[in-house]
């Protein structure tokens, strides 16, 4: 019997795994798969989301509440990605049907004492308040900086050998996916920390230098490292990003200066085993770097 399986032995209902296309919800919706639960995975475009075999697979925006009842049917706990816009359709219809519980995915923003009045504390708190204010049980999952960042923010210019950035000595706790989705998993089929928050980290402080000398360690390339002023960065901020949000993460830089980043035990309190380093995620995503 696995950590995941059902303690009480009782038929298990579906999973919703909202966000399935996301780096986080593919892989809840993989390890619970894996381990014998029904899964339904759902995106608002099904074309980029990867089915685990035996799982099912919705059409669902959370802000449109019209595919709730559909993706909602026979379902007893959610995996919920932190839209930014009104889910409070999609919270009533999980309570209608009868959800047990929800495990949110939010952003330490929300409770940073630096980030929670940004734009990004303020987004992830409107999405905690509207769940809270469902009444739908829930716990809220807060990862620390997600090692997908390295990929996200810097993929091409390791690439091109040479990674600009601003306040390359602020330190942050990159956590490794797989521990994010496997504590989600657990948090969503077992009844522990029901109405409560958990702050999950990585195993090390580290500094933005220290992460790119670990990517150029593992790559066995050097990697340039370009260090840029604010102003810099914000001139050269990806198109994705919303301008707002991106500043504010330049004034959290500044203002943390050389602070350690926090780090917990979470994982291994929830998992039994400490949490992957950094050079682990870098292992298991090197095919990354080749695309
Ligand atoms: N970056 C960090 O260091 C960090 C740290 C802590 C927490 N976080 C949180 O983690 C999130 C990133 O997670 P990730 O990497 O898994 O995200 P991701 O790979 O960018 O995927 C985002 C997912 O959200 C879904 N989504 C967006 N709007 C939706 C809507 N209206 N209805 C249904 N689904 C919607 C997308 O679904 P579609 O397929 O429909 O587009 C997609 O699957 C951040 O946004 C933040 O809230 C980030």
């Amino acid at each position: 019997m696995s950590d995941l399986d059902d303690p009480t032995g009782n038929p298990r209902d579906r999973i919703l795994v909202t966000g399935a296309r996301g780096n986080i919800g593919s892989r809840v919706a993989a390890v619970l798969a894996a381990a014998g639960h029904a899964v339904r995975v759902s995106g608002r475009d099904l074309a980029g989301v990867t089915v685990p075999e035996g799982a099912e697979a919705v059409p669902l925006d959370l802000t449109d509440p019209s595919g709730a009842e559909a993706a909602l049917d026979g379902v007893s706990a959610v995996f919920l990605y932190p839209t930014f816009g009104d889910i409070s359709g999609f919270l009533n219809a999980a309570v209608k049907a009868g959800v047990g519980h929800a495990v949110l995915l939010s952003s330490p923003a929300a409770y940073d004492p630096v980030e929670h009045a940004g734009p990004i504390g303020e987004a992830h708190r409107a999405i905690e308040g509207a769940v809270r204010d469902s009444g739908l049980s829930h716990t809220v999952l807060y990862p620390s900086w997600l090692g997908s960042n390295v990929f996200r923010d810097w993929g091409e210019q390791i690439r091109a050998g040479a990674v600009s950035v601003a306040f390359p000595e602020w330190r942050i706790n990159p956590i490794h996916l797989d521990d994010v989705a496997e504590v989600a998993a657990d948090l969503l089929t077992r009844d522990r920390f029901r109405g409560r928050s958990l702050v999950i980290t990585g195993p090390e402080s580290l500094s933005q230098r220290e992460v790119v000398a670990a990517v150029s360690a593992e790559l066995g390339t050097p990697i340039d490292l370009v260090e840029l002023t604010r102003e810099q960065a914000l001139a050269a901020r990806p198109d994705w990003f919303p301008e707002a949000m991106f500043d504010s993460l330049l004034g959290v830089a500044a203002n943390l200066g050389t602070t350690p980043a926090t780090i917990n035990n979470n994982v291994e309190r929830v998992l039994g085993r400490p949490p992957r380093t950094l050079a682990q995620w870098l292992k298991d995503e090197r095919a990354q770097f080749q695309r």
